[in-house]
């Protein structure tokens, strides 16, 4: 799985994520042999660089954030390849000099005309980008003499839009420069290890599919916690909030891996399917007000660290509505899954940062126990641990020892610390190398989109005419009326 001779250029690479994510994942997969060896990165934004200025950020931050160690040699070669683009993105000349840049390093690095053009800017800079590439011939490759034709592609971040009509807006806007088979949209949590598992999980056992249904599990919990919160964030999140920013991607595709029907193969195209029909499948539950729960952190305490409240956050508007908290239950329409409650929840400033899927069963049918021998028996429940301490947890009762029946919950842990000597690449490591090879399985389409907007939509509706979010104390699990939307129907929240 060698990326074949190509060539990255990455817009808005003097931003963060560029600093902290892109540039050490290209080391790190420079440093375990996966990029070809003529590989170029092209770094195109405002500031007036040298390419000696890029190399020096681009060195700067691998040294900071790479996962892989520094190898002398591994740079020298990647630095090579390294070239910079000054210029703003309605610069007609600065997107002359890009396509003449890679005309060069075509010749002198061998890239093959084989382009990958990173978006990693904010959406309202998509349609200028997207223009300059095709009015200078970038987004498409005439066919070589070699016998050969040049792969053109186009990497995009999140926000796909902020709900359904503008995501078509987007959509057809991308698709009007690059066929969709040539757009990789980014959703980080597909490139983690633990996510892709799930469906080894699921589809390389015998064990858990014949109970992965609405006979045996009560319901479902997807939890995506953060203990940080929004300080130097606000341009960004204030106005997007929790719901957008990470069920309409991050927390509905981990729905839908855990909801979908076995594909006919890992095809992408038979991944992508069965994605398409657990999304489409999924709705709301109604009344939104009792099945789906907002919040906005006030000050509080994170462990030893007292931290403020949103509203005394840098940027954010005291007045500002934004949710920092989220919770949302969805019904998967189908046999497999009905009436079985997906439970969707995530917020910032909160009791740790962790992600999870909890599969929670039914109570046996029946106990032939004393009834206080069982007291501290609970559901059983598969939890797979995403992140941080990744793995996978089984609970059941099993009975304590002594000369009595008393039975209590225990765990059964799997950790990929123990279990592996190899360690997972970043998420942005396997995306990227993927969109190097052209591999679009970790890369929802259009259809997945639009559906996980047309899911969310109506929440958010709803909540913009309800008033503020919630309060919930920083440091805790989030505001009452979380824990209320699931006392509702006798059930709580796990505690991670
Ligand atoms: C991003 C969100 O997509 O995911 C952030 O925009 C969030 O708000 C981040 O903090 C979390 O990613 P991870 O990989 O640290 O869980």
């Amino acid at each position: 799985f060698i990326a074949g001779p190509c060539c990255m250029v990455i817009f808005g690479v003097t931003g963060d994520l560029s600093r902290k994510k892109l540039m050490p994942a290209i080391y790190d997969l420079a440093n375990q042999g996966l990029l070809p060896p003529g590989f170029a990165l092209v770094g195109f934004a405002r500031r007036n660089y040298a390419d000696e200025d890029f190399a020096a950020v681009v060195l700067s931050a691998v040294k900071q954030h790479a996962r892989t160690p520094f190898r002398q040699e591994v740079w020298d070669h990647l630095a090579e390849g390294l070239r910079f683009v000054q210029g703003s993105f309605d610069d007609d000349t600065a997107f002359a000099t890009l396509a003449t840049t890679l005309k060069d390093l075509d010749a002198t690095r061998g890239t093959g005309g084989n382009y990958a053009f990173y978006l990693s800017i904010p959406p309202n800079m998509f349609p200028v980008v997207l223009d300059q590439l095709s009015e200078h011939e970038l987004a498409k490759a005439a066919p070589r003499p070699e016998g050969y034709t040049p792969w053109r592609r186009v990497v995009i971040e999140k926000p796909f839009g902020h709900d359904l009509a503008s995501a078509q807006e987007l959509n057809a806007l991308v698709n009007r420069v690059f066929p969709e088979e040539h757009v990789f949209r980014i959703d980080h949590y597909l490139g983690k290890e633990t996510v892709q598992n799930i469906l080894a999980l699921r589809f390389a056992n015998e064990l858990y599919e014949p109970i992965w249904n609405a006979n045996f599990v009560d319901s479902v919990q997807i939890t995506m916690a953060e203990d940080i919160g929004l300080g130097g964030r606000a341009g960004y999140y204030d106005g997007i909030g929790a719901a957008r920013d990470v069920i309409q991607n991050h927390l509905l595709q981990l729905l839908a891996l855990t909801a979908m029907e076995e594909p006919t193969s890992f095809e992408p195209m038979q991944l992508t399917t069965e994605k398409i029909k657990a999304l489409s499948a999924t709705k709301l539950v109604e009344p939104l007000d009792e099945t789906t729960a907002r919040g906005q952190y006030t000050e509080g305490w994170q462990g030893s660290e007292h931290v403020v409240g949103l509203h005394q956050e840098e940027g954010f508007d005291p007045q500002s509505r934004t949710e920092t908290y989220a919770a949302i239950t969805l019904h998967v329409e189908n046999r497999r899954w009905a009436g079985v409650p997906f439970y969707l929840r995530t917020g910032k400033r909160l009791g740790r940062r962790v992600t999870e899927i909890a599969v929670v069963f039914k109570r046996a049918p029946h106990l032939p126990f004393d009834q206080t021998m069982t007291e501290e028996l609970g559901q059983n429940a598969l939890v797979i641990r995403v992140q941080p301490d990744e793995g996978i947890t089984l609970r059941f009762g099993s009975k304590v020892p002594g000369s009595g029946m008393e039975v209590r919950d225990v765990n059964m842990d799997f950790s990929y610390g123990e279990a592996f000597t190899e360690s997972s690449p970043e998420a942005y490591e396997r995306l990227i190398l993927d969109v190097l090879l052209g591999v679009p399985s970790l890369f929802p389409v259009n259809a997945e989109v639009e559906l996980s907007w047309r899911i969310l939509d109506p929440v958010i509706a709803h909540w913009a005419a309800e008033g503020k979010p919630e309060p919930y104390e920083a440091g805790t699990w989030g505001p009452a009326s979380a824990d209320e939307m699931l006392a509702r129907s006798g059930r709580e929240w796990r505690r991670p």
